[in-house]
Order: C-alpha cells, then sequence, then structure tokens
C-alpha cells in the first residue's frame, strides 16, 4: 500500500462515526421471549409485548402464574445501572404513568424469563395504551435480560421521571436508563 493511501484511509477512518447507541423507534420490533411456561418445563418461544406474551401464557397454560417459583420483583442491583434514570422526553406525546405501571406489572409476572433485543436495536416489551416500555442492545449483538429485572428498571425510571403536573389524560413519564452490561430501557409513547 502507498504512504498516500495509508493516509488516505486513516484519514477516512477519522470520519467514519463510531456506531451510535440505538433509540427506540415508535414502533420497535417485537419482543422476544424465551423459557419454560412452567418451572422445570421445556423452553417456549415467544414473540409480542409483555401484554401480548401473557395471553398467550394464559392460554397454552391456564393458571401458569400460580405455578411459577419466582414471581414479582427481583431486587434491582443498581451498581449495573448508570448513574440515575435521565429524564427526557424522546417521543411525541409521552407514556401515561398508570399504564407504565400495568406493563411494569406484566413484565415482573414474567419474572426470570429472558426479554430479549435485538443487535443495535430496540424491542417494545411492553405497550398498552401508546405508552410503552423498549429495551435497546447497544451492542453488536442481541442480548437478553431476565424480564423483572427489565420491570425493576422501568419501575425506577417511573418513579424518578413522572411528571407531577396533571393533566387531563393524568401525569406523563419519559425517561431512560442505562445498564452497564450495554443495552437500555426507555418509557415512552408506542404504537399500541
Ligand atoms: C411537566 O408538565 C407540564 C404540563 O404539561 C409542563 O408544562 C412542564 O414543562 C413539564 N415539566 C417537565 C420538567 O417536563
Amino acid at each position: 500500500m502507498k504512504l498516500s493511501t495509508a493516509i488516505a484511509l486513516s484519514l477516512i477512518s477519522l470520519f467514519v462515526p463510531a456506531l451510535a447507541a440505538p433509540s427506540p423507534a415508535f414502533s420497535g420490533v417485537p419482543m422476544h421471549v424465551s423459557g419454560p411456561v412452567v418451572p422445570g418445563g421445556p423452553n417456549v418461544e415467544l414473540d409480542g409485548t409483555a401484554e401480548e406474551i401473557v395471553a398467550k401464557l394464559d392460554k397454552l397454560h391456564p393458571g401458569w402464574q400460580k405455578e411459577q417459583t419466582t414471581t414479582g420483583k427481583r431486587s434491582l442491583e443498581t451498581r449495573y445501572w448508570r448513574g440515575t434514570p435521565k429524564c427526557e422526553r424522546i417521543g411525541g406525546n409521552g407514556a401515561l404513568e398508570h399504564h407504565i405501571q400495568s406493563g411494569i406489572n406484566h413484565l415482573n409476572n414474567l419474572g426470570e424469563r429472558q426479554c430479549g433485543a435485538p443487535a443495535r436495536d430496540c424491542s417494545r416489551v411492553s405497550c398498552s395504551h401508546g405508552s410503552a416500555i423498549f429495551l435497546c442492545s447497544n451492542r453488536d449483538h442481541p442480548i437478553s435480560v431476565p424480564c423483572n429485572r427489565i420491570g425493576g428498571a422501568a419501575q425506577r425510571i417511573k418513579d424518578d421521571c413522572t411528571n407531577r403536573t396533571f393533566t387531563f389524560f393524568g401525569y406523563y413519564v419519559d425517561g431512560q436508563w442505562e445498564n452497564t452490561d450495554g443495552y437500555t430501557v426507555y418509557i415512552r409513547d408506542g404504537v399500541c
């Protein structure tokens, strides 16, 4: 390689930006969830929001929630999260607190099942009445996270980032929190 070519190439690389962390589009891609329907059972792969996954599990095995060994909240290991949630509106209209709370409950009910997001992209892990929770992989590979950990992070974002000015529709919450493992949880508006 001629020296001038080498210099030209290294100059080009200076101007190629590092891959930016993705931020969630309004719709996102469906979440992929993997885990047994009941403890000890075979793994089942499902796609959809937490609300849709809960409905699918209800069909596959009515009463599955009573057979879970680990239900509800998981302690959020805050040392793996960067600082505190960043509260700002990403989308157009924002998410409403009461709909986000029901999404958090669904994510917590999914327990230790793995909720996934594709490489450098975002999945819509929960969506109800236009209020959504997204999980984005900031890495070049897909990620999966225990669903209730996303529920715990969303709870913290909700607690920190709810705007206490009452509106006709309720209280709005918008924010994001980045985990040091290369993913970010977002609360914003969504299509549903
Ligand atoms: C909270 O909501 C009110 C009413 O919509 C708005 O005027 C205000 O700017 C918001 N505050 C923040 C910090 O976003």
